[in-house]
């Protein structure tokens, strides 16, 4: 085989109350590689289009080069391939982004040397460019991208992925304001610790969200999207987040957060039918604050990434 390519999806991580261990994938938009074989071994990041010329093309840092290169060591084989990404994401808007990069670098890699791993090995090398994007190993965007569905990061240390039931009917708006923050920066203004109170608040509403998933229960759902650890911190840094989250609640919307480490915000809601007065409300509020906004609708994405012919 000379010549591979792979799409992989979009993600919301932490959905609120699952910070660094909760995502989910959308269908809305998602990242392209595509690989080609070479005679000499090493990799060479080739192009990079729709990034308006911003991504790293050295291979120590680019995310589709750093993936691979830690499956190849893995592998035990420095077998050479050119790189091609086409972006379908915007950077630093807080749906994975670096996570879609690297994880359809990895389907390609692995089927271009006739799938030696299965899907889920392939994740250890997906959070190794993580961390060389962000400077912080979290799996909770290419968990999801890979897999597609809610993805539950039980543990690190070994890593412990579930796939968990999605609801039928659950949607997803997704909001996306016209800025950009870096997940290094949106890390940085979280706690190191947290009190024993907040602690069990958190555990509390991950259990009840995860339980909402298997009952189809959307008003626990609703009521368990709620998060005591990172969004405190992080909201300020997103214009409007509290006033969105009150016209969406009125709207019918099960509940908003930040998606991953925002600026993007997400809304859940039963069916798609307020998708237009949850639109109408974005840009209302937007406007206010200034900043123009792309909203997004998606159902849940169950497939995650794949091949394309
Ligand atoms: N869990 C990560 C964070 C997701 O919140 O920093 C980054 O997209």
């Amino acid at each position: 085989m000379k010549s591979v390519k792979a799409f992989a999806p979009a993600t919301v991580a932490n959905v609120s109350c699952g910070f660094d261990i909760l995502g989910f994938a959308i269908d809305a938009m998602g990242d392209t590689v595509e690989l080609v074989r070479k005679d000499e071994p090493g990799l060479t990041v080739v192009s990079i289009e729709g990034d308006e010329g911003r991504l790293p093309y050295e291979v120590e840092k680019n995310t589709c080069a750093v993936a691979i290169q830690a499956m190849l060591d893995e592998y035990g084989e420095q077998v050479g391939m050119d790189i091609y990404l086409k972006k379908g994401l915007p950077l630093g808007s807080g749906m994975g982004s670096s996570a879609a990069s690297a994880v359809a670098a990895l389907v390609a890699a692995n089927r271009l040397l006739g799938d030696p791993f299965e899907k889920k090995a392939l994740l250890p090398f997906a959070i190794a460019a993580e961390k060389a994007a962000c400077g912080a190993g979290h799996a909770d965007n290419v968990a999801p991208s890979l897999l597609g569905g809610f993805v539950l990061i039980r543990d690190y240390h070994p890593l412990d992925v579930i796939k968990l039931h999605v609801p039928d009917g659950l949607y997803c708006a997704l909001l996306h304001p016209h800025f950009e923050l870096k997940t290094s920066d949106s890390r940085s203004v979280l706690r190191d610790q947290i009190s024993l109170k907040h602690s069990t608040i958190q555990s509390g509403n991950v259990a009840g969200f995860i339980a909402g998933l298997y009952q189809e229960d959307f008003d626990l759902i609703s009521r368990s999207l709620k998060d005591v650890i990172a969004e405190p911190y992080r909201a300020v840094l997103i214009p409007g987040f509290y006033e969105m989250r009150e016209a969406l609640k009125s709207i019918g919307a099960l509940g908003m957060g930040i998606s991953g480490s925002g600026p993007t915000l997400f809304a859940l809601s039963k069916g798609s039918e307020k998708a237009e007065e949850i639109r109408k409300a974005a840009e209302d509020i937007y406007q206010k604050v200034g900043l123009g906004v792309d909203v997004y609708f998606s159902e849940i994405n169950t497939k995650g990434a794949y091949l394309i012919d």
